[in-house]
């Protein structure tokens, strides 16, 4: 199936499981996961991710190729771009779906650099996710913080990004899937904003939570944190099982497998089959 886009995307589902991956085991299992669930995927890299592989082009070229042998469609999404570089090189490489996040910039420096980036990608044929800064002083992602609805309108209005990544209870990095989302704020957002939300930190948020913040209007759904408990879980298992091992295929195979069914069943989840 050829390489898919984001609106396509986004208008064939409820919402979309968006999963991050660092290894190339993880990104087939996100690609396997998906197939099995009989549903589109997007298979995001983010800037530390490509950090930890000193670069770009091998994770991306191998993502793009995933993609493009799957069964199902899947975008190719670049996550958490803090550098306008990085962005032009996703674009070159042939990955049409980015994240600039200047989140940790000041409101005015924010709106004007994502504005900038937003002109570029859209010039290039790409979809563009953005979030709105530190409300409140602190990171858009930290306990407490949620994302003012008039002042996202305005944002959405004045850089002209496709979707938004707004604040709603979620963190990232939780190993417990505990965090309590804000429905009503989320039913707000939608309502105002003329763009899809995107939810961070995904990870922390259970089953149920992750189906009410989609019936309240979230339509993209970050996961990293908890596929890396799932993969490190059964990698360890298998370890303990058997000390000796030390073919990386022997412990690889069984987390890519069980990475590969936790996808199947969050996605279940997220575009209400699972119901
Ligand atoms: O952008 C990626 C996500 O927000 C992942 O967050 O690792 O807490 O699930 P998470
Ligand atoms: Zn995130």
């Amino acid at each position: 199936m050829p390489l898919a886009d984001m609106p396509e995307l986004l208008a064939a589902h409820r919402a979309v499981g968006a999963f991050n991956f660092i290894t190339l085991e993880v990104a087939e299992a996100i690609v396997a996961g998906a197939e099995a669930a009989s549903s589109g995927v997007i298979l995001q890299l983010s800037q530390n991710a490509i950090a930890f592989h000193g670069g770009l082009a091998p994770a991306a070229a191998a993502a793009l190729h995933l993609a493009e042998g799957a069964r199902v469609p899947v975008v190719v999404h670049l996550d958490h771009a803090t550098e306008e570089a990085l962005v032009d090189e996703a674009l070159a490489v042939g990955i049409r779906s980015v994240m600039f996040d200047a989140a940790h910039l000041d409101d005015a420096e924010n709106l004007e650099r994502t504005a900038a980036v937003a002109t570029r990608v859209h010039a290039a044929g790409g979809w563009i996710e953005a979030e709105l800064g530190e409300i409140g002083g602190k990171g858009a992602h930290s306990p407490g913080v949620r994302t003012d609805v008039a002042e996202a309108a305005r944002f959405v209005d004045a850089t002209g990004v496709d979707a938004l990544a707004v604040a709603v209870g979620s963190e990232h990095a939780m190993r417990e899937r505990s965090a309590r989302l804000d429905e009503h704020l989320i039913a707000e957002l939608a309502a105002a904003l003329p763009v899809p939300l995107v939810l961070h930190g995904s990870s922390g948020v259970a089953d149920a939570g992750i189906d009410g913040a989609v019936r309240a209007g979230m339509r993209k759904i970050n996961i990293g944190t908890h596929l890396n408990t799932v993969l490190t879980a059964a990698v360890r298992g298998e370890l303990e099982r058997d000390p000796d091992a030390i073919d990386p295929r022997r412990w690889l195979a069984p987390g890519r497998t069980a990475v590969a069914g936790e996808v199947h069943r969050l996605l279940d989840v997220i575009t209400g089959r699972g119901a």
